[in-house]
Formats: C-alpha cells, sequence, structure tokens
C-alpha cells in the first residue's frame, strides 16, 4: 500500500455501451468513484478520474442484431446517452471518453505488439467452432444448446442462465449457432495467448502484497489463484473490435478484455494532451496511487488479467488498490436490463428534476460495500424525509433562517462559551479526520452516516439550546448560539460535497461562501467571521410524497407485468386432427344482443345471441374481464353445435371464442365488417 501519495489515478469500469445507465452501476462503482475522487481533489491530491465507454466486443454485436443496427450505431448511441447522464448526476470524471477513439486502437495495437515483440504471448492453434452458414467463427455467446447439467434447451456457449453453470460450448448438447440456426463445425484457428500459468507466482505475490483489499475482492482472487490459472487467448476471431496488429492476423480483434483496461491509459493520454500534463506521471510514477473502481463481475480482469498484462509490458504501474463492490438489489429482486427491472438514471433525473443529491445518498447509503444490498422506493423516501430533511436541511435551516430573524442575516459575534459550547466546538473538530479516514479504507457507508451526525450534532444543539427561547432574554447568548450553528452548516458545506456536491453548492450560496473551501479548512470553528452577511435561504431538501414514491413503484410493476407476458411460454401444439375433425365444428357469427349477470356467479355471464337463426343462450366465464353492457351490440364468434349443457342452472347452447391479450385479459374474436349473424366460419 502506497503511504501518503500525493498523485492518483483513479478510474471507473468502461462499461459496455449497450445500454443505459441504472442505479446498480451507480451504487457499485460511479458514485463510490466519484465520492473518492471530490474528496481527494478537496484535500489538494492532484487526480485523474478516468472512465468511458468500452465499444468493442460480442455485448455490443449482440445489442446491434437485437436492435436490428450497426455495432458503430450502438455505441454512438449509447456513448451520448450515458456520458450526458453521468454528468447531469455530478459524476465528476476529468474525461469520458471511447475506445473507438484512435488515440486508444494505436495505444492498444502498441502494448499488444510490445507483448508480442517480447515474445510473451504464446501462439496457438486451437479448434473453435464456425457457422458455414454465416461464415464466422462463433464467440461463446453465439452459441446455445442444451445445458448438460440441468437440460435447459437455451444455454449459452459460457453460460446456463437458468442452473447458472459456467459452461464452454464444446459442452453443450446438440449446439447451434445463434446467428444462422446452423450446427457449427469445429475449425482450426490460430489466436496469441498471455501464459497466465506461467505468470502466476508474479500474479500471486502481487495479490498477497495486498492484504488490505477488500475480504471479497481478495476471495476472488485467491479462488482463481487456487484453481491455478490458465493461458487466456487475447485475440479473438470476431469483425468487431480492435485489428490484431500481426500481418498473418486477418479477421483476427483484440480480445475485448485486453483492449478495455488499455482505455484507462489511452484516456489518460487524451485528457493529458487536452490539459497540457505529462500521462506518463499518472501511469509510469510509482509515486502515483492507482485505484481501479469496478462492480463484482469485473474483479478477476483487474486484478488477475489487467496486472498479468501490465506486468508483462513492465513499464506501468499496478493498481494499489480495487475496491470493487458488490451488486444491489431492486424492490427484492436482481436488477436486469433484459427484463426492464431497473430505475435508469436517465429516466430518474428527467422525472425528479434537482433530486441528484436524493438519489446519491440513498445509494450510497446503501451501498453494495461488503454484501449485497438493496433498493427499496420506500426506503428512498424515508431516508430522504428523516434523513436529509428531517436531520441535515432542518438543522441548517434552522441555523440560517434565526440568524435572518434574530441577527439581521449577518454572522453573530461568538461571546463566552459555555462548557456544552466549547464541546460541541470539540466534536465538531473530530468529524473531518473520521469522515476522511472511512473514505480512504472505501467504507462510503461509514462516511456518511458520520456526516448525517455531525448535521445531528447541530441539530441537538439547536434543540438544547434553544435561541428561540434565549433571544426573549439574552441577545449575547443568541449570538453565540447562532454563531456555533452557522460555524457547524460551512463545515458541512465542506465535508458533504464528496457526497451531495450539489447541496454543498446551494449551502455555500445561503453561507455566500464564495471562495472554495477545501478538507484542510473542515473542523475550525472560524470559517464563517462575525459581520459576515448570508445569503438567501432556501429550503435543501423537500419531503418525498406518497404519490411521487407511488408513481415509481407502479412503473416496476408494470415492467414486471410487460415481463411476465413476454415471457410466457407458447403451449405446446395439441395432438394433430384431421380435416374431417376440424369440419365437425360448427363455428359462427353472431351479436350478442343481452348480457347479464348469473347471479351467485362471480365468473359467468348469461349471453343472448342472435344466431341468425332466431337467437340462442350461451354462457361465458368471462364476467371478470367484461362488463355485461360493454358487450351487448358487439359481434363474436361462438362454437354453434356444441352440445347444450346446464350451468348453475341455465342452459348454455354453444361457446363463445376467446383470446388472451397483451395483458393477461380475454379479448373477443370479432369478425371484420360485413359478416352477417350466422355466417360461419371455415
Ligand atoms: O463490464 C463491463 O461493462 C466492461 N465493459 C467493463 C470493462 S472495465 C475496463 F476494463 F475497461
Ligand atoms: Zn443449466
Amino acid at each position: 500500500m502506497l503511504e501518503n501519495p500525493q498523485r492518483y489515478t483513479v478510474t471507473a469500469a468502461l462499461i459496455y455501451a449497450n445500454g443505459p445507465i441504472h442505479i446498480g452501476h451507480l451504487a457499485g462503482c460511479y458514485l463510490p468513484a466519484d465520492i473518492y475522487v471530490r474528496y481527494l481533489r478537496s484535500t489538494g491530491k492532484d487526480v485523474a478520474f478516468i472512465s468511458g465507454t468500452d465499444e468493442h466486443g460480442v455485448p455490443i454485436t449482440i445489442k446491434a442484431k437485437k436492435e436490428g443496427i450497426t455495432p458503430q450505431q450502438v455505441v454512438d448511441k449509447y456513448y451520448g446517452q450515458i456520458k450526458q447522464a453521468f454528468s447531469d448526476f455530478g459524476i465528476s470524471f476529468d474525461i469520458y471518453s471511447r475506445t473507438s477513439n484512435p488515440v486508444h486502437r494505436e495505444t492498444s495495437q502498441d502494448f499488444f505488439t510490445n507483448l508480442y515483440e517480447k515474445g510473451d504471448f504464446d501462439e496457438e492453434v486451437t479448434e473453435q467452432y464456425f457457422d458455414e452458414t454465416a461464415g464466422q467463427f462463433l464467440a461463446d455467446r453465439y452459441i446455445v444448446g442444451t445445458c448438460p447439467v440441468c437440460g435447459n434447451p437455451n444455454a449459452y456457449g459460457d453460460q446456463c442462465e437458468r442452473c447458472g453453470t459456467a459452461l464452454s460450448p464444446t459442452e453443450l448438447i446438440d449446439p447451434h449457432s445463434t446467428l444462422s440456426g446452423a450446427k457449427p463445425v469445429m475449425r482450426s484457428t490460430k489466436n496469441w495467448f498471455l501464459p497466465l500459468d506461467r505468470m502466476q507466482p508474479k500474479i500471486q505475490q502481487y495479490v498477497d502484497s495486498h492484504p488490505e483489499w477488500k475480504t471479497n475482492v481478495l476471495g476472488q482472487c485467491r479462488s482463481w489463484l487456487q484453481e491455478g490459472l490458465k493461458p487466456r487467448a487475447m485475440t479473438r476471431d470476431l469483425d468487431w473490435g480492435i485489428p490484431v496488429p500481426l500481418p498473418d492476423a486477418d479477421g483476427k480483434v483484440l480480445y475485448v478484455w485486453f483492449d478495455a483496461p488499455i482505455g484507462y491509459i489511452s484516456m489518460t493520454k487524451e485528457w493529458a494532451a487536452e490539459q497540457g500534463r505529462d500521462w506518463e506521471l499518472y501511469w509510469r510514477d510509482d509515486k502515483t496511487k492507482l485505484v481501479h473502481f469496478i462492480g463484482k463481475d469485473n474483479i478477476v480482469f483487474h486484478c488477475i488479467i489487467f496486472p498479468a498484462m501490465l506486468m508483462a509490458e513492465g513499464s506501468f504501474i499496478t493498481a494499489d488498490n480495487v475496491p470493487a463492490n458488490e451488486f444491489m438489489n431492486l424492490e427484492g429482486d436482481k436488477i436486469s436490463t433484459s427484463r426492464n427491472w431497473a430505475v435508469w438514471l436517465h429516466e430518474y433525473l428527467e422525472e425528479m428534476p434537482g433530486k441528484q443529491d436524493v438519489l446519491r445518498y440513498v445509494l450510497a447509503a446503501n451501498a453494495p460495500e461488503t454484501k449485497d444490498s438493496e433498493f427499496t422506493w420506500k426506503d428512498f423516501q424515508t431516508r430522504n424525509n428523516a434523513e436529509l430533511v428531517g436531520i441535515f436541511g432542518n438543522f441548517v435551516n434552522r441555523a440560517v433562517v434565526l440568524t435572518q430573524k434574530f441577527c439581521d442575516n449577518r454572522v453573530p459575534v461568538r461571546g463566552d462559551l459555555t462548557d456544552y459550547d466549547r464541546q460541541v466546538l470539540d466534536e465538531l473538530a473530530l468529524f473531518p479526520d473520521r469522515i476522511a479516514q472511512s473514505i480512504e479504507t472505501y467504507r462510503f457507508r461509514e462516511a456518511l452516516a458520520h456526516l448525517i451526525d455531525l448535521a445531528r450534532l447541530g441539530n441537538k444543539y439547536l434543540a438544547e439550546t434553544e435561541p428561540w427561547k434565549a433571544v426573549k432574554t439574552d441577545q449575547v447568548r443568541t449570538n453565540t448560539i447562532l454563531n456555533i450553528a452557522l460555524q457547524v452548516s460551512a463545515n458541512l458545506a465542506i465535508v458533504c460535497e464528496p457526497f451531495l456536491p450539489f447541496t454543498a453548492q446551494k449551502l455555500c450560496d445561503q453561507l455566500r461562501i464564495t471562495d472554495r473551501l477545501d478538507w484542510q479548512n473542515a473542523g475550525r470553528a472560524d470559517l464563517l467571521v462575525a459581520g459576515h452577511e448570508l445569503g438567501e435561504s432556501a429550503l435543501l431538501f423537500a419531503k418525498i410524497e406518497d404519490d411521487e414514491i407511488n408513481t415509481q413503484i407502479q412503473k416496476l410493476l408494470n415492467a414486471k407485468r410487460m415481463n411476465e407476458l413476454e415471457t410466457k411460454t407458447v403451449p405446446p401444439l395439441r395432438d394433430e386432427i384431421t380435416y374431417d375433425d376440424f369440419a365437425k365444428m360448427d363455428m359462427r357469427i353472431g351479436t350478442i344482443t343481452e348480457a347479464e349477470r348469473v347471479p351467485k356467479s362471480d365468473k359467468l355471464l348469461k349471453l343472448r345471441v342472435d344466431d341468425g337463426l332466431g337467437g340462442r343462450q350461451i354462457l361465458s366465464g368471462i364476467a371478470k374481464h367484461f362488463a355485461p353492457e360493454e358487450l351487448i351490440g358487439k359481434q363474436v364468434t361462438f362454437l354453434a353445435n356444441l352440445a347444450p349443457r346446464k350451468m348453475m342452472g341455465h342452459e348454455s347452447q354453444g361457446m363463445i371464442l376467446m383470446a388472451e391479450d397483451r395483458n393477461g385479459k380475454l379479448a373477443l374474436l370479432q369478425p371484420g365488417d360485413g359478416v352477417w349473424n350466422g355466417g360461419t366460419v371455415s
């Protein structure tokens, strides 16, 4: 672990540009990274905060196929959307770039060439599945077949999503290509492998030299190392990606997990060039601390494979820490893009304008730091109303409004201090270090809890000293109390900035703090000098009403419903029948002329149907789907020669035909215009 570094390179995972950002991404990676970086900047450190989109790899081509557009169109669409959403949410990247940029292509090709020329790769010919119809090798995700473990007929070549087993394509029973449906054949192909097996001792040493890493991170690393590392191909037979820079590598691209992490370097180069800085200081100076923020699914790539690449190359620093988080669930279920079970950042920003900090607060308070955590809208509402409004906002608002009222909106002079005043100021002085300590050890939930405790301290101070009572008899005492309350408020503005940057700004405006106050100033009781005029007061946070939350919950329920419908399985076909069997059925068109409920039944409706033959009575179990009056006058299809039968004491002479609509509601099968009652269906 690097002691007291002054320069930091902080990276946040380069997310695939194949979909929008949701709260799981924020809580797992981007928000903790932003809190960390904002804190570092406040302490005066030199920081490069680097991120962008990962625009290569099979996830992009799969999305393109699904949306019927080109991979380029996919990445162009999502890069812009993702970048904007992060920016609106206050994630303060120094650069948010993309791996499709020329500087990245060049950097990753040079990196590859360098390793190639040093002889670091093993060249190997292996047998891979090839789709002869589509004319291409198949990435694992492009092969489906039956899972050998659970029998799922739609298991992927890398994993069965039903039972979770990790698979290789050759394990699938009856594999076929998702590109053409064809049965793939084995064809040999040459690729370049990083010999992780031979590098294991060095990687082991690297991991062992970081006992301070988070338990979840070390756990995954140790389990990989224990199983024994295997050589891993750094090139792929694909048509989307960065071409392998070798003469005999037509149709081959760099493995996406080879090029993506190099993106951190190429994006640092881009940023440094824009800023007129030297990028090498951020990647080649061993006094620079490199920290990767990621989600747990990226651990092996950042803790084993990328460090192995960097060690092989030899001129770069490796990560000092990789504080990966676990996953955040939503309302009791795993967040899922394909099932639309998510709170999407761009939608949140639109539907709850000005509430970035509420989401930042709730996500940080529930961050999945040591185990999976849970986001619920009720908790969101409670935390906002009880903690942000009730504690933080309430305290600051009282301090500012009382100063307006009793002290002419100017910071009053502090008089003699009581023991209690001194105790509060002593406590105040301890908070910045306490919060800093938690942030520096990547315990952001704890840091946030300390922050709220500071607001609590202020609230308690006002509740106990009661300046609104003191003012009636003792202006000097009132002045002292409000001076202290304002000093606590100014301290809050400093220490809340990493977590709640929009609030920090509002608070500075209200206190009319114009110079940037950094962390070094925090803890002091003289941040605001006597006589300083405050700005206008305004509520920092607004109460969130049930309506707002219910709208969001309803949105999720709708998503669930749509999803259930989409995944509804089509029932298997019934046994074959002959034409004669079919011809026995006399299906006809008629108009419903009367409809009423059958007493004591919540399912049955008694219908009178004009069948062109004088009419007939049909009972139908559709009372839950239709009000009787909405059926009158509707033309329907019915089975006319079904033997009459009695239901709840009423005779039914036929059966109305129905289909289920998208919402699970029954729909009438109605003919088009011009069909007469009694007309037959054939
Ligand atoms: O999981 C993902 O979305 C990957 N694209 C993350 C890559 S992080 C880094 F290596 F670039
Ligand atoms: Zn399975």
